[in-house]
């Protein structure tokens, strides 16, 4: 299906998402939240996709929050609709097993910032500027921060960053963990690719596995995410990927992974 508000490609095994209303700085609106919620499908039963990529059009903004536009609509009711749809869409793309990451390359504010929270990894480009501005709009985090920043950097940081509403730049966000690596703008896709084609010489099917158990520990107890676990590596020792990775190692060659 041919989309007005994002751009899908895919490059070999990688899709890439690019959000595209530039002239409104990728702001998320409603007709963007549901082509990404029909392009995740498409992903989810797309099975010759190891990766995605999640980037903004232009060379200003990832995305610069929620529409304010349609925001401010809202009320008690449409309000609580609203923030339901926006996490839902970002949940969908956070339980995705394959490695999903956001090469944030400019403004990654308020609902921008927040999709940026669901992938998995974040790269920066060195002009990214992040933040959670709500609180100057009168109104709060609705697509997920509330929950997903504290769990990345911390209660106190994720208080400070969501009650002053502050912008922070690729190097705080770096510092605080907030974002994995920076690169310049004219890099930062190119190397998102290299570090996916970098994992993709390991077994997929044992990446896929990895994440889903993690995406799982923020779900379940210890012991059931341990039980989890050990199921999951009983399925990964009945792969062939398995047999042959481990046989190269004691051959002292490289494995010729088949994702099988
Ligand atoms: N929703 C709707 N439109 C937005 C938007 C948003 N979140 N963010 C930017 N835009 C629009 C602007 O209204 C402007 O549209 P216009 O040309 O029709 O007036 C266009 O994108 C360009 O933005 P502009 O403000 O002119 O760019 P800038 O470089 O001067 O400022 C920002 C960049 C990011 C600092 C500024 O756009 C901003 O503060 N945006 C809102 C950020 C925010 O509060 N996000 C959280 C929303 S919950």
């Amino acid at each position: 299906m041919p989309y007005d508000t994002i751009i899908f490609e895919i490059n070999k095994e990688i899709a890439i998402i690019k959000l595209n209303r530039p002239e409104k700085l990728n702001a998320l609106n409603k007709k963007m939240l549901d082509e990404l919620d029909d392009c995740i499908k498409n992903i989810e039963t797309n099975n010759a996709i190891y990766g995605l990529i999640i980037t903004g059009s232009g060379n200003k903004a990832f995305a610069a929050g929620a529409d304010i536009s349609e925001l401010h609509e809202c009320n008690k009711q449409t309000g609580k609709l609203f923030s339901e749809y926006g996490s839902y869409v970002f949940k969908r793309i956070e339980q995705l097993t394959i490695p999903v990451v956001a090469a944030i390359n400019g403004y990654a504010l308020g609902g921008g910032c927040e999709l940026a929270l669901a992938c998995h990894i974040r790269f920066a480009s060195d002009n990214a500027k992040l933040g959670q501005p709500e609180v100057s709009l009168g109104v709060m985090p609705g697509y997920g921060a509330s929950q997903r920043l504290p769990r990345i950097v911390g209660k106190a940081k994720a208080i400070e960053l969501i009650i002053s509403g502050a912008m922070i730049d690729a190097n705080e966000a770096y510092r605080i963990g907030l974002v994995n690596n920076i690169f310049s703008q004219e890099e930062l896709l190119a190397k998102t690719f290299e570090f996916l084609n970098t994992c993709f010489k390991n077994s997929k099917l044992a990446i896929k596995s990895s994440i889903d158990c993690i995406n799982k520990s923020f779900e379940m107890s210890l012991l059931e995410g341990l039980h989890y676990e050990s199921q999951q590596f009983g399925e990964i020792c009945n792969t062939k990927d398995f047999k042959e990775g481990t046989l190269a190692y004691l051959e002292k060659r490289l494995p010729d992974f088949q994702n099988e």
